[in-house]
């Protein structure tokens, strides 16, 4: 038995209080947000807004502060070796964007390689594309295993002296299957290339140690984590950041700049040009501290009671195929399904119509579902903060499906 109240934690979230009929099962997209983390920003904006790093007055050097201190707390969580290993961006779109464009510049020629998975999320497999077409490279793709699983053994095989990055979710946002990163970092190592970690799903849903997994880069949405949008992060190791020039420039990234030369800000601050979402940091670092406080190992061992319910249930509903294993444990939350002869569009809408709250089509994972040879599917994820009933309210709707369209 996990040792999260659910009933309790629902109280800190003003959208539960407000929509006690809502089933949020869309949580893979965006996590709802608790009142501290909302209290969080807003009292930044009060009490400390200016603009980071530019002013020598007492505001703008409480506002530098804060947005240090959240770095700390993100660098902490991740168990990095430094908050310098911390950067800041917009959302695990834009830390992979910045992987791609500085990786390529610093270390991609004519002909070297790139492996990305098939199943990726569209956000880490357009950068990569885009690249390699610029600097005239080749992307190598690494195949799933039928339950989602990302192996070692399969990346081997497609190794060469010209890979010089693998790209590879932690976990998949169609199957919820966790890879082992460790395993296939050492692989990459191996073959003298760079493994980047998207880890937009793993982070919010388990412990994450990046000293542990061993992987050079790893992007994650503040977002997904009970925090604001538009805060992002990538971490990197630090001697690697070192070496990889900026992506985007302007204000306060660099050391000093005259009509001759640039000198660029050390890591982690050569990567956030402009003004920086210090609220944004605040707020995730709030968000941090919330699930921090309700123990990471309590939220992992809740979501898989919580998969463990919906997937036995569900399965047992006519004309429903999981996509994926039938194991709970492979599933980490997200339960992505299809209805005899529904469409997805029509199975979404129809749980609309009950209050319940899924995602419909093929998820910014398209080349995916070309993979599986399925062209769109439902999607239901859950979060600790969901609840028996509303997955019963789910399977109870799911039932009713195929009747209401005639089968
Ligand atoms: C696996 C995965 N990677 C990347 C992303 C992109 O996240 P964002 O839209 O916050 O940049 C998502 C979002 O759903 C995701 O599921």
């Amino acid at each position: 038995m996990s040792l999260i109240d659910v009933k309790e934690i629902r109280k800190d979230f003003a959208l539960f209080r407000d929509n006690p009929n809502l089933a949020y099962l869309d949580n893979s997209a965006t996590s709802q947000k608790p009142d501290c983390v909302l209290d969080a920003v807003r009292e930044f904006y009060e009490k400390e807004n200016a603009n980071p790093f530019r002013g020598i007055y007492d505001l703008s050097e409480k506002a530098t502060a804060a947005y240090e201190s959240a770095r700390k707390t993100v660098a902490s969580f991740l168990n990095a070796q430094s908050e310098k290993e911390i950067v800041f961006t917009r959302n695990a779109s834009e830390s992979l964007n910045l992987s791609a464009f500085s990786l390529g510049e610093l270390m991609v020629g004519e002909g070297d390689e790139v492996v990305v998975s098939v199943s990726e999320h569209h956000s880490n497999m357009l950068p990569w594309r885009a690249m390699a077409e610029r600097r005239h490279a080749k992307i190598r793709y690494l195949n799933c295993r039928p339950d989602g699983e990302l192996r070692a053994e399969d990346l081997e095989k497609l190794m060469t002296d010209r890979t010089k990055i693998v790209a590879v979710t932690a976990m998949s946002n169609v199957f919820g299957k966790k890879n082992d990163l460790k395993a296939l970092a050492a692989v990459a190592h191996k073959h003298n290339a760079i493994l980047v970690a998207d880890g937009a799903q793993s982070v919010p849903h388990g412990k994450t140690d990046v000293r542990e997994t061993d992987a050079d880069l790893l992007a994650f949405s503040g977002h997904k984590l009970l925090a604001p949008m538009g805060i992002g992060v990538l971490y990197g190791k630090k001697r690697l950041l070192d070496r990889m020039p900026p992506f985007l420039t302007g204000g306060e990234m660099i050391e000093r700049v005259s009509t001759e030369e640039i000198v660029y800000s050390e890591a982690p601050h050569k990567f956030e040009a402009g003004t920086v979402n210090a609220g944004g940091a605040v707020g995730l670092a709030r968000a941090i501290r919330y699930i921090t406080d309700l123990g990471i190992e309590n939220i992992e061992e809740r979501e898989k009671e919580l998969t463990e319910y919906a997937l036995e249930r569900l399965s047992r509903v006519p004309g429903i195929t999981i996509v994926g294993s039938e194991r709970a444990e492979d599933h980490n939350g997200i339960v992505t399904f299809r209805v005899q002869n529904v469409h997805p569009h029509d199975v979404s809408a129809i749980l609309a119509e009950n209050d319940i709250a899924v995602r419909a089509g093929h998820h910014c994972a398209e080349p995916l579902h070309r993979f599986i040879g399925i062209p769109s599917t439902t999607r239901a994820s859950l979060m600790f903060y969901n609840t028996e009933e509303e997955i019963d309210r789910f399977v109870t709707a799911v039932s009713g499906i195929r009747g209401l369209m005639g089968y």
